[in-house]
């Protein structure tokens, strides 16, 4: 881990250089993490630098090469758990930072994979993080802005909690589940089409290994690079992930490309389930609000909920004077398309116009920017001449409808695993 260089890159983005994502990259997974953290801080970053940042995010470690596999297995369940698989492919067919992925059937002839946690990678990643923060606190003394400014000790906190949490894969067992329940119980009431769930072998997986049906299909991803994933299919996914978003609070925090499926069946699987991401209801209500206004590009009423959205708001003539900033912002959105303008890049606009002219946001808004950079870029990949938020404007309506008739979601809450450190 090359403590000086993440420090010598935050010391860059603070003074507004534009990042170069290569060598952070090239610093190591700490590094691209607490990248990805300052990517959605808006809110007090330049926005061409959180742009830039963003691009950390469809950074993955991906190798085909991985640990001993069944040194690995040994370790975590034992000499017998074999017994249950006719077949386990030693070789992963994907090996990311954190775990690797393999091939195997059941005894009962089902195919399956099997994704396992990396060993050295809790220890890795644990060490990392200890010599950050003596790092951290030794700059602190000498330097007191890089805390106030950076609030290092949150982030590193911040990001211990939720690596800990995908460490931990019974979660990721619990986040499908929650997604799957979600789903099934409001199908009809939504009219929500186009996904399956694949199934989780609860009884063979444990904290660190995860069976689970194996879904024959290819990545969103893969898909876009072929230029062969269908429009429609993104569009199916956004009307999915905006359900759960502002019906439900609770979503798949991590909507990758790689971490969505096309199956052979023609149906959509999200995969990598175990960060689910809340939204309160104040917020999800009011966003909601400001993205109807925004599709039919009424820009006074959008700007009018924007400041809702806002957990400090304000009013008179600081709202008229962040209004006439907010349509002149918008003045060329009307009918544009995403290559034209970039929907991540203008949502990050016009958070940061609010901010500048006082309004103060909560943290629930963070995973949101993150969702849109992943949508933003798939459409980017598959049409860049989409102009989205007119395609959005159907299913926009579709829920704002079901709102006017009072219906509710059947509401689930995701429960997730207590992680024992
Ligand atoms: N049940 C599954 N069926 C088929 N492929 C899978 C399944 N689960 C994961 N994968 C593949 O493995 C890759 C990595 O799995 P994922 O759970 O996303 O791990 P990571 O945390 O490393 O991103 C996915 O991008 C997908 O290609
Ligand atoms: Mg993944």
């Amino acid at each position: 881990m090359g403590l000086i260089r993440t420090l010598y890159f935050l010391k860059n983005i603070y003074a507004k250089k534009v990042p170069d994502i290569k060598k952070i990259e090239n610093i190591g997974l700490l590094a691209v993490k607490i990248g990805q953290h300052y990517a959605l801080r808006v809110d007090f970053l330049d926005e061409k630098v959180c742009t830039e940042l963003s691009k950390l995010y469809t950074h993955s470690f991906k190798s085909k090469s991985g640990e001993d596999f069944e040194k690995l297995i040994t370790s975590y369940s034992g000499k017998d758990y074999f017994k249950n698989f006719s077949y386990v492919e030693k070789k992963p067919f994907t090996s990311a930072s954190i775990g690797q992925v393999h091939n195997a059937t059941l005894k009962s002839g089902e195919k399956v994979v099997i994704k396992v946690v990396k060993e050295d990678f809790k220890k890795k990643f644990l060490g990392d993080l200890r010599r950050m923060r003596i790092l951290f606190d030794l700059v602190s003394i000498f330097y007191r802005k890089f805390k106030k400014i950076f609030n290092p000790m949150g982030i590193l906190k911040n990001i211990e909690d939720y690596t800990m949490k995908e460490l931990n894969l019974l979660n990721e067992a619990s986040g499908l589940i929650f997604l799957k329940n979600g789903y099934e119980e409001n199908k009809s009431a939504y009219g929500l089409y186009g996904f399956s769930f694949n199934k989780i072998y609860r009884e063979l997986s444990n904290e660190n290994v995860l069976v689970s049906e194996k879904i024959d299909g290819q990545t969103f991803d893969e898909l876009l690079d072929l230029g062969a994933l269908p429009y429609s299919k993104l569009l199916n996914l956004f009307y999915v992930h905006s359900f759960y978003v502002f019906e439900l609070g609770e979503f798949h925090g991590d909507i990758h490309p790689g971490n969505i499926i096309l199956g052979s069946d023609n149906k959509i699987y999200f995969v990598d389930c175990g960060a689910i991401s809340r939204i309160s209801k104040r917020v999800r209500d009011s966003l909601f609000n400001f993205f109807d206004k925004l599709s039919f590009y009424e820009y006074e009423e959008a700007a009018f909920f924007l400041n809702e959205m806002a957990a400090s708001k304000i009013s008179g003539e600081n709202f008229e004077s962040f209004k006439k900033d907010f349509l002149e912002l918008y003045s060329d959105f009307t009918d544009s398309s995403v290559s034209k303008i970039s929907l991540t890049k203008r949502m990050m606009e016009t958070i940061k116009l609010g901010i500048n002219h006082g309004m103060e946001f909560d943290e629930d808004i963070f995973p949101i920017i993150k969702s849109f950079m992943y949508m933003d870029g798939m459409v980017l990949k598959c049409r860049p001449e989409a102009v989205l938020m007119k395609d959005v404007r159907e299913f926009i309506k579709t829920l704002k409808t079901l709102r006017e008739r009072g219906i509710k979601p059947h509401f689930i809450t995701f429960k997730g695993v207590d992680n024992e450190k």
